[in-house]
């Protein structure tokens, strides 16, 4: 009679577990994607079109909770927490990979990329993709390039050649290329995560800073330093990243229709990168206290021969194989 119950139970059981999982009611597999800018930046928006899209498609199948803002984690964090399984997917910068990646350090390099343009070239480029794998090795796979836009410096006085940024407290990405960079100026670097920014400029703990106008413009950055130069010395976008074990983990149809989203939102982020570079620029020029100088062919000239001896420091841990592959590919379309 007791086993007869028992099988009782133990069929009601199965016939629930079965009924559950065929009526779609398992738990949804979670995404979890963090990044550090405003959700109004070409990144913060690209994250929520990956999320509505995914969510539409994979209906019920794959959730994606975004944290923005640093609201969890700084990059730095966010990378070590792909790799605890804290979050499945991360897009800092391509500085914050320097420990992971030296090659990586490619993208930092003062005037080696002047143009979006430039930067998608050898993004497409064999070396470029294959530097989407660099960081397999520690368990970071690359999935996508996003873009924002070139790097302009800001002060609380007005910068016109290096010389004037001399004794000037800047705060930088954590970047050893940078804080080179801006050592060869004169400057005074400090590495600080991109959350604290607005602060230590409001509290005068740094007199200035460099940054694409996206985020510029996205955290009203120009009311606390109006004076800006329009460097263009180097290339603010990112790398789409997620845990080697988690992606590779991933049933083959989710993981086609993920890879899928991220083509066409990378398009979108891309292309809206591209724009709001210079509306974003407008946005802040349209500001009477702000002065924006765009240095003339002579002054820029100064900026790179003040910055250029950085690439003799990083040359041998990037490698040279990967400098002369950008220095080609960034002039050759390959779409
Ligand atoms: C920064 O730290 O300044 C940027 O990398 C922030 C970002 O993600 O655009």
């Amino acid at each position: 009679m007791k086993s007869r119950v028992h099988n009782s139970v133990g069929v009601l059981c199965c016939l629930i577990f079965f009924t559950s999982v065929s009526l779609g009611n398992s738990a949804p597999l979670l995404i979890r994607f963090s990044h550090v800018v405003a959700e109004n930046t070409p990144k913060g928006i690209g994250a929520k079109m990956f999320k509505e899209r995914v969510e539409t498609r994979l209906n019920g199948r794959v959730a994606v909770e975004i944290y923005p803002a640093s609201e969890k984690f700084t990059d730095e964090q966010a990378i070590l927490a792909l790799l605890f399984g804290d979050i499945e997917l991360a897009a800092p910068s391509f500085p914050k990979f320097h420990k992971f990646s030296k090659s990586l350090e490619v993208f930092d390099l003062p005037f080696l990329f002047e143009s979006q343009e430039e930067i998608n070239n050898f993004q497409q480029s064999e070396t470029g993709q294959t530097l989407l794998s660099s960081m397999e090795n520690v368990g970071i796979k690359g999935l996508r390039y996003w873009n924002n836009g070139m790097r302009v410096i800001s002060a609380d006085k007005p910068i016109r050649e290096p010389a004037d940024l001399e004794g000037l407290l800047m705060r930088i990405e954590s970047s050893c290329v940078f804080s080179e960079q801006y050592a060869e100026l004169g400057a005074i670097p400090i590495q600080m995560p991109f959350g604290r920014l607005k602060d230590s400029l409001r509290d005068g703990v740094v007199a200035g800073y460099e940054n694409a106008w996206s985020n510029i413009a996205a955290g009203q950055l120009q009311l606390l330093r109006p004076y800006f130069i329009e460097t263009d010395h180097s290339y603010l976008g990112y790398m789409v990243v997620s845990s080697t074990s988690f992606w590779d983990s991933l049933p083959d149809d989710i993981r086609m229709e993920l890879e899928a989203i991220l083509d066409e939102v990378t398009r979108e982020v891309n292309s809206l990168a591209e724009k709001s570079a210079q509306t974003d620029r407008e946005e802040i020029m349209h500001n009477e206290n702000v002065t924006i100088v765009t240095p003339t062919d002579e002054e820029r000239l100064l900026w790179k021969k003040a910055m250029l001896p950085v690439w003799k420091k990083f040359e041998d841990e990037i490698g040279t194989d990967i400098i002369d592959a950008a220095r080609v590919a960034k002039d050759q379309p390959t779409r």
